[in-house]
């Protein structure tokens, strides 16, 4: 604690370049400026106590202070083990007006290269407020801050936290751990803290995955807004930013020749589209796997071929998932590799691939190259290249998606912020979506931000195609 603000960084001196890179990402951020803009002198969030949960990078830098600005309190921790820029986090620390000795900024507990543990420990400090007042919003990516209230109230329910299962990963028993140490602190921490919260938005498609189905065993504890399914991020942030992000990441950990090289690309849903046009831009040869057989079909209609993973592992030289499934490349895969053939996974979490499968394979050895970049070597002498440990690796090995891209994301968290905090008592404890008018106001302030021009309806023609002449201009059920 400095200054009354409690912070976790690996160097609070990076602020004054975190600082420089953030003024450059505040142009690159058109809606975030008009959101404070609009509610300049308004603070929509005066009384917020936002706990946030969201990979601590340069463009959330943007979006944490954009949320200061509308009114909020706001203490943060990344949701992966490797997204940090440790310049952002020391830049949100010290704020646009404190200094090194006198940080003036948000608490923060962020660094690159967390180990599981200090992960937890870090979500465990954001959301637990110094007061003990607690967080009255969370805003979440992945769902995690939203698992630990969640499980804190079952366990404290029942008077015990259960002990792991034996094949529960890893990092399950540590969370277990963390709420055992919690429990045996304070019986009613989370319960406490869940009656405070008015609600949560989330940021990604698997932590959407979650919040449904806590909604539908009616076990969801406060309101939820799916931002990820709001058109202007999931069709934008997932797929233009991945495309962005991918070959970035191959590039820093590798620096690979991708042209005329074959790479696998597993999941066609957003983020597989953008991986694949992404790789297909460098000259890649790309194949798709798929479960689904429309998502098949639109990659077999994109152009590229679609097959089963055995199938083109002896030929693949790049093997990327992207499906938010788990044990899609597993240890027998991983073994059928080329020699030295790049293996990496942007799905929300790491157990797409079977990390500890591979740590187990008999006779294995792991070379560590550089930070988030491991050459596994197989006792017959053929090595795999696995980058960020299995976990997303265009945050890991780079950082992540771009600034303009992120501004439509973050917008639409904005927006879900505003209107759970100040109207959560017109929701239910239910997972709702942004009317698509707001959707449509975030894409007007990007395009205008390009130069796009946009026609206008005459009355007529909205008659004639029945829309308003200021929209929505489609239905619920249009796909994009
Ligand atoms: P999506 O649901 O649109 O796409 C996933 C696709 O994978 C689906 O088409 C599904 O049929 C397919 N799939 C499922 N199991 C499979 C299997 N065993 N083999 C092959 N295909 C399989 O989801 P979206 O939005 O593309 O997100 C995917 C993951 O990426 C999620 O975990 C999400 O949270 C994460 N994400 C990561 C980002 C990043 O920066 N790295 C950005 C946005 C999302």
């Amino acid at each position: 604690t400095r200054n009354g603000i409690d912070f976790a960084v690996a160097d609070l001196s990076l602020h004054e370049f975190g600082r420089k890179e953030i003024r450059l990402a505040e142009h690159e951020m058109p809606g975030l400026m008009a959101f404070r803009r609009e509610y300049s002198g308004v603070y929509p969030l005066k009384g917020a106590r936002i706990s946030g949960s969201l990979h601590m990078t340069i463009q959330t830098a943007v979006l944490i202070e954009t949320l200061v600005d509308l009114g909020a309190e706001v203490r943060w921790a990344s949701c992966n083990i490797f997204s940090t820029q440790d310049h952002a986090a020391a830049a949100v620390v010290v704020g646009p007006h404190g200094t090194e000795e006198e940080p003036k900024g948000v608490a923060c507990f962020a660094w690159k290269g967390e180990t599981l543990p200090e992960y937890w420990w870090t979500a465990e400090q954001m959301l637990t407020w110094p007061d003990g007042k607690g967080p009255n919003m969370i805003l979440d990516d992945g769902g995690d801050a939203t698992l630990l209230v969640h499980k804190g109230v079952q366990y404290e329910a029942a008077g015990v936290v259960p002990s792991a299962e034996a094949d529960d990963p890893e990092e399950w028993q540590i969370v277990l751990e963390t709420l055992r140490n919690s429990l045996a602190a304070d019986g009613k921490k989370w319960t406490n803290i869940a009656e405070g919260i008015r609600g949560v938005t989330e940021e990604t498609t698997t932590g959407v995955m979650r919040l449904y189905q806590l909604a539908a065993a009616g076990d969801l504890l406060f309101p939820a807004i799916n931002v990820n399914d709001a058109v202007t991020k999931s069709k934008f942030d997932n797929r233009y930013g991945i495309r962005h992000s991918l070959i970035d990441g191959i590039n820093r950990g590798t620096d690979v020749l991708m042209g005329g090289k074959v790479a696998v690309v597993c999941g066609y849903g957003d983020v597989g589209k953008g991986s694949a046009e992404s790789l297909r831009g460098q000259g890649a040869r790309v194949i798709v796997t798929e479960i689904d057989p429309i998502c098949a079909l639109q990659a077999a209609m994109d152009g590229y071929q679609v097959a089963r993973l055995e199938t083109v592992l002896p030929i693949a030289d790049i093997v990327i998932t992207t499906t938010g499934n788990k044990d899609v490349v597993t240890v027998e895969h991983m073994s059928q590799m080329k020699h030295q053939a790049i293996l990496g996974n942007v799905g929300h979490f790491d157990n797409e691939l079977d990390m500890a499968g591979l740590q187990r394979y008999p006779g294995i050895r792991k070379n560590n190259i550089k930070p988030q970049v491991d050459e596994w070597i197989f006792p017959t002498g053929r090595t795999i290249i696995v980058l960020s440990e299995g976990r997303l690796m265009n945050l890991g090995n780079a950082t992540g998606h771009p600034s303009f891209v992120m501004s439509n994301s973050f917008s639409n968290q904005v927006i879900a912020q505003i209107e759970l905090f100040t109207k959560f008592k017109e929701y239910d404890n239910e997972v709702y979506r942004l009317p698509k008018v707001l959707d449509e106001k975030v894409a007007r302030i990007h395009l205008e931000a390009l130069g796009g021009e946009l026609t206008k309806l005459t009355k007529d023609q909205a008659e004639y195609i029945d829309v308003d002449v200021e929209g929505p201009f489609k239905a619920d059920h249009y796909r994009y």
